[in-house]
Order: structure tokens, then C-alpha cells, then sequence
């Protein structure tokens, strides 16, 4: 039984560990995407970087996945900028763009 109980503690501890997105570190990581969707993420016309401030965290995760994989949708400015981010990084950016206002 104890054994039991310090695996379910130790399950729990991985788990909150590996989901929490730590938005302090994305927003070090946002640096990197400044230049075509502005320092508060609002988007910059001239570069068609659209807003992404605010926007749900599931919906920026899923977007630069599929940007990432160049099937569903492609965008070759952004590329660079996104083909080295580990889903560590895509979980922390979109923690940090989220609260964006
Ligand atoms: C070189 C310019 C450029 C850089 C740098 C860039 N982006 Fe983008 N991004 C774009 C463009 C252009 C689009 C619009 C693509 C399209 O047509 O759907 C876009 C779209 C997006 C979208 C989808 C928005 C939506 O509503 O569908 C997200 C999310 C995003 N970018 C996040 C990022 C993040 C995070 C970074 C930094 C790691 C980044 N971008 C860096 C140009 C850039």
C-alpha cells in the first residue's frame, strides 16, 4: 500500500510538473516573434502577422503544430522562427501570448 501511494504521488508530481506551461519562459521565447507580430502581439500589417494576443492557448499550440508539419496549413515567413520549438516551448509561448492583452 505504500509503495501505492508514493507511485500515485510520484505520477502526480511528473505530471503537474511536465503540464504546467511556464509563461515566464515563454515570453523570453516571444522575443523571437516580436518582429512580425509586435512586442504586445497585437500583429503588424505590413509583415500579414495577424494578432495573436489573447488568443486561446489550445489554439496557438494547434496553429504553430500545423505550421510545423507544413500540411493543414503552411507559412513559410514564420518557419524559421518555429521549426526548432520543442512542444515545451509551443506550450510555454502560448502560456505567455495568451495573457497578452
Ligand atoms: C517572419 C515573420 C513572422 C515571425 C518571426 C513569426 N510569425 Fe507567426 N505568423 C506570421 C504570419 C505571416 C502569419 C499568418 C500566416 C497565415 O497566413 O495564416 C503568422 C501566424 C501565426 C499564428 C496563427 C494565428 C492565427 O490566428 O491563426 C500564430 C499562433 C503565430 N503566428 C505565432 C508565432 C510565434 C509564437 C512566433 C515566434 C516563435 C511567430 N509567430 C513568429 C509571421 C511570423
Amino acid at each position: 500500500m505504500k509503495t501505492l501511494k508514493a507511485f500515485v504521488v510520484l505520477i502526480t508530481l511528473l505530471s503537474s510538473q511536465s503540464f504546467a506551461a511556464d509563461a515566464a519562459r515563454g515570453q523570453k521565447l516571444f522575443k523571437s516573434c516580436v518582429q512580425c507580430h509586435g512586442a504586445d502581439g497585437a500583429g503588424i500589417e505590413k509583415q500579414k502577422a495577424p494578432r495573436i494576443a489573447g488568443q486561446h492557448e489550445w489554439y496557438i499550440i494547434s496553429s504553430i503544430k500545423q505550421f510545423k508539419a507544413g500540411k493543414e496549413r503552411k507559412n513559410p515567413p514564420m518557419l524559421p522562427f518555429i521549426k526548432k520549438l520543442s512542444n515545451t516551448d509551443i506550450a510555454d509561448l502560448a502560456a505567455y501570448i495568451s495573457t497578452l492583452k
